[in-house]
């Protein structure tokens, strides 16, 4: 069987599900541009993928340059989401339950044992180049959106340790005395060259300015503004006017 290398393919690989499955799986031998990276991901080991996407007419998954892929696992359940690829990924496990979503890592992005989910309708998680993810399989980084339409938009040049969680919903609804929904879904965006150390947690409506630096097991509850390193529980500027360099 051979993918339609007529459209984006020496750009993306467009793939639909048995095709991916068979790519990954080192069954198809098609020539063209796109066949280098499907080599490559063959040669590294490409094992268990589990690739379910319904609705496969309406629904996308896009494939960059990808030379890492282990152990990978993309469903989606729903209409009209997509999802793109261009960076390396580990232990992926990328989900989308709903509509109207995607998901978009850029190139060079290293994202090592994380799991990315959307639960939710008109959603997107954008993950900017060069952004990596540190990680170790027994403290998975964990990158959600859910609930009410939200964003999680990392920019480029983020380091993440392991154990990072981000997430756009407290994923249970909290109501005052006058049943007003107080915990509402909010957009998380970390912006340029940010640095978050290990077991951390960055709770809805949280944007963290460029070069900022989060310390290990901090809870960020606020806003971060640029070039501090905030700590603690939850997060409070300790140093100001400090960069970094990876
Ligand atoms: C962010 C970090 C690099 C800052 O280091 P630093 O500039 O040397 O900070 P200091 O040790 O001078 O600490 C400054 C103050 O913040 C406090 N502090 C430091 N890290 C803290 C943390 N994680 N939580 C709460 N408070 C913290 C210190 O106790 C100190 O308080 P004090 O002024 O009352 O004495 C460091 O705290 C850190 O988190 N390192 C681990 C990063 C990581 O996860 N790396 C994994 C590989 S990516």
């Amino acid at each position: 069987m051979r993918v339609n290398t007529t459209h984006t393919l020496s750009e993306y690989i467009n793939v639909k599900s048995t095709q991916l499955k068979s790519v990954l799986l080192g069954v198809d031998t098609a020539e063209g541009t796109w066949l280098g990276n499907a080599v490559k991901m063959i040669s590294l080991r490409f094992f268990r993928s589990r690739l379910r996407v319904k609705n496969r007419k309406s629904n996308k998954v896009f494939i960059k340059g990808v030379h890492r892929l282990l152990n990978s696992s993309v469903e989606i359940t729903g209409f009209g989401n997509e999802i793109r690829i261009a960076g390396r990924l580990q232990q992926c496990a990328l989900n989308i339950l709903g509509n109207n979503n995607r998901i978009i890592t850029h190139e060079n992005s290293d994202i090592n044992w994380t799991e990315i989910t959307i639960i939710a309708n008109d959603s997107e998680i954008e993950i900017g180049r060069d952004v990596h993810f540190n990680g170790k399989q027994s403290a998975q980084n964990l990158i959600l959106a859910r609930g009410e339409p939200s964003k999680i938009s990392i920019e480029a040049d983020c380091i993440f340790s392991y154990g990072v969680e981000i997430r756009t919903p407290d994923s249970h609804k909290i109501f005052d005395a006058t049943n007003n929904r107080i915990n509402p879904e909010q957009n998380v965006i970390i912006r340029k060259h940010v640095w978050v150390g290990a077991k951390t947690t960055i709770l809805k409506g949280v944007s963290i300015s460029e070069g900022s630096i989060i310390a290990t097991g901090s809870v960020v509850t606020k806003s971060i503004s640029e070039n501090v390193i905030a700590a603690g529980i939850p997060a409070r500027p300790i140093k100001n006017h400090v960069h970094w360099e990876r």
